[in-house]
């Protein structure tokens, strides 16, 4: 569409103030239903009218084309005005063809399948009504409690930064007036995922460097990349929830690194102010996040009750209201909406684009490039002229693949993991039993019998385990992050049953697998694959596919190991090895050590990597020159495979203490067989600075390294020196 050239200040003008804060108002989209029984009570509870409704700017939580068009014309012959209304969604990881939850995507370590599948996503979705996405998702974790680990890409800044960008860039292409496009909004700023003891909107306390060096590059990365809005965190950071929270909102945000798109808050933040014990005055409410510069607020009523005294009373210039109103009126004209409130959506368009055989593709092969395979003794991949397989285990046959977040996806599109295995071999015996249920608070052995028997049959056994698909995602935070139930006791009768077994895995965090490590001589981690799961699984362990996934977050050994992350600084008594742990005091656990199951990075492939050679081009380097450092990797086998180079730099001596590592730069690579490849990256000063005491920006002058491999297995490593 050609760029709109509405004049929105003009529009402005004719505006009444009551007007232009109903932009700044988001509802649910079932407050504008068409029954006055629909609305009435809920409208009520929000102490709002059906005249107040008309001005509001936009609306969250409808399904569909047909709703939205509907709900759109509606709106504007309501409006004064007649302004088109936002239409906003969380399109996490798919709208109807669902893709591995963005836990899965930072996995791939493939910032180009995260451009597909982002793409995909946008597509599918404004066919089907939305304008914004609230995506991506950045919040760096530590802590696998956490249920919404699964929304983010783990516990390296970089990586985050990297999928994050990648997300901004392939939803909103180059122009948001392009019908396949949508805005997108970084979320939730800041350090939601650092909620203690891993418990949803718990309190944060982080101090100013650690946020700043581990927390923070990942939503600036967005917004450097381009992202149109931002959502701050429910939680509170440093004793002030982030919504009222003047140094993120103001200082950082707006001061520091001058964000001037639209702030949106969570949904009821300003409401729960009240819960937090700051103001249950939502006038104060309202001032205090306007103040931050909030502009939306999103499902209560604050804003639309009582900005407008707050001006009439001198606290806001209605000069501050315009310019608020105004972001969100530009943004309406950078997706073209006053030339078409749809933005292209049509039901029939969104019923040619969704769910087609070339998105299955893509999902399927995002579900394949997101998959860690975390041991293989050799079993697999499974030989194809196996005549008998067991599918056994509480997933085995079930649909819920999508995992939490999942739009407009529904189970009955999903592959299981049977099906999958039908469909790929569809001459072989499939057989299954579920052995055990998946719930937390299932101790029923009763099918352990009927499974192990079966398993006892068969040539070849794919056992499909993990957390029930509930237990991650928005307010579901874990105890323990163990298999569930009784699954490490039917795993263990399994795999003594047949030895040609191979653990599947699904879950939003990394789970605690040491007993299943201990007995399977295969697991593969799926996370929560999507719509195509089942043939991706099948594919995968029968050979078709490769897998070529990393941990982007540490598996631990134990519960008590968390939060536990491969980027921790260095300690006075760093005794991590099994060979050091009783040799005197240290920062080390009793029995399990420090390291964990699967560290950060860790991932196996069909194919056999070699990694020849790290070089450094010199081994000084100036605050003016950068380094070239040129890793070769050569593939030992006859299996065509993709492996993520990954470059590792620690500096040596800092008036800081330095992480043991850092990632700061990674690229996966395809080899055929027998090939040899050299990937070179280019390391200049601004990647070896770090926040001192003082919150200071800096490098110093010293000796750092440069590693490849993974975060506890580098394999190659150089020295140079940065002079100053
Ligand atoms: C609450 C969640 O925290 C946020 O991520 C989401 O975007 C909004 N609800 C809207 O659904």
């Amino acid at each position: 569409m050609a760029k709109s050239s509405f004049d929105v200040n003009k529009l402005l003008s004719q505006m009444t103030l009551e007007e232009k804060i109903g932009q700044l108002v988001q509802f649910n989209a079932s407050l504008f239903g068409s029954s006055a029984a629909e609305i009435t009570g809920p409208l009520e509870k929000l102490g709002v009218s059906s005249e107040q409704l008309k001005n509001v700017g936009s609306t969250l939580n409808f399904k569909g084309a047909g709703e939205v068009i509907a709900l759109q014309d509606k709106h504007m012959k309501e409006d004064r005005n007649h302004i088109p209304m936002l239409f906003m969604m969380d399109v996490i990881h798919g709208y109807r063809t669902i893709y591995p939850i963005p836990l899965g995507l930072g996995a791939s370590f493939d910032p180009e399948l995260v451009k597909e599948c982002s793409e995909m996503a946008a597509k599918e979705a404004s066919a089907g009504g939305v304008h914004v996405t609230f995506t991506p998702m950045v919040d760096y974790v530590r802590d696998a409690r956490w249920g919404r680990v699964m929304e983010s890409c783990g516990e390296d800044p970089y990586l985050n930064s990297v999928m994050g960008a990648a997300q901004v860039k392939a939803f909103q292409g180059d122009d948001l007036s392009d019908d396949d496009r949508l805005a997108t909004c970084v979320k939730h700023f800041a350090a939601y995922g650092g909620a203690e003891a891993g418990r949803d909107y718990n309190t944060v306390e982080i101090s100013e460097r650690l946020l700043r060096e581990y927390y923070f590059p990942a939503y600036k990365a967005c917004i450097d990349a381009g992202v149109t809005m931002l959502m701050p965190s429910f939680n509170s950071l440093n004793g002030v929830p982030s919504i009222a929270n003047k140094w993120l909102m103001k200082k950082v945000l707006k001061e520091e690194w001058g964000f001037e798109g639209v702030v949106i808050s969570d949904y009821n933040a300003i409401g729960e102010l009240k819960k937090h014990g700051i103001t249950d005055d939502m006038k104060k409410g309202a001032e205090m996040a306007f103040d931050c510069g909030c502009d939306i607020e999103m499902m209560s009523s604050a804003y639309i009750n009582h900005l407008a005294d707050l001006v009439r009373e001198g606290r806001f210039s209605e000069k501050m209201i315009d310019n608020a109103a105004l972001k969100v009126l530009e943004l309406k004209k950078r997706l073209g909406l006053f030339e078409d409130p749809y933005h292209g959506a049509s039901v029939e368009k969104e019923a040619a684009v969704c769910l087609t055989s070339e998105h299955r593709a893509i999902s399927r092969r995002a579900a394949e490039g997101c998959a860690v395979l975390l041991k293989n003794n050799g079993v697999l991949p499974f030989s194809k002229s196996v005549k008998k397989i067991a599918v056994i285990g509480p997933l085995a046959t079930t649909n819920e693949m999508k995992g939490s977040w999942s739009c407009n996806g529904e189970n009955e599109d999903c592959i299981t993991v049977y099906q999958g295995i039908k469909n790929l071999l569809p001459n072989a015996e499939v057989v299954t039993a579920q052995g055990c249920g998946v719930e937390w608070d299932n101790f029923d052995r009763s099918g352990f019998d009927e499974a192990v028997e079966l398993a006892k049959s068969a040539d070849a056994v794919v056992l499909c385990l993990g957390e029930y698909q509930k237990y991650s995602g928005e307010g579901n935070s874990r105890i323990d992050i163990c298999l569930t139930g009784v699954q490490d006791e039917l795993a263990k009768l399994i795999t003594a049953a047949t030895p040609n077994t191979a653990a599947v895995v699904f879950s939003g965090r990394p789970l605690v697998l040491k007993a299943l490590d201990s007995h399977a001589p295969a697991i593969l981690e799926m996370w929560w694959p999507g719509s195509e799961g089942g043939n991706a699984v099948a594919r995968l362990l029968f050979g078709d596919a490769n897998p070529s996934g990393k941990v982007p977050m540490s598996f631990p050994k134990a519960l008590g190991q968390c939060p536990i992350y491969y980027n921790h600084p260095s300690t006075g008594r760093p005794k991590m090895t099994p060979e050091e742990v009783h040799q005197g005091y240290a920062s080390n656990y009793i029995g399990e050590g420090n390291l964990p199951l699967y560290p950060f990075g860790h991932g196996l492939s069909y194919s056999n990597f070699v990694y020849e050679t790290l070089e450094l081009d010199k081994t000084t380097m100036t605050k003016d020159s950068e380094i070239k450092v040129s890793i070769t990797v050569y593939n030992d086998s006859d299996v065509v495979g993709k492996e993520v180079v990954q470059l590792y730099m620690h500096d040596l001596w800092a008036s800081t203490v330095r992480p043991i590592q850092s990632l700061i730069g990674f690229e996966k690579i395809e080899l055929g067989a027998r090939e040899r490849k050299t990937v070179t990256f280019t390391v200049k000063e601004t990647m070896l600075r770090f926040y001192d005491a003082e919150c200071n920006f800096i490098s110093e002058a010293g000796e750092f390294t440069l590693s490849t491999g993974c975060a506890d297995n580098l394999l190659l490593t150089k020295s140079f020196t940065l002079e100053n």
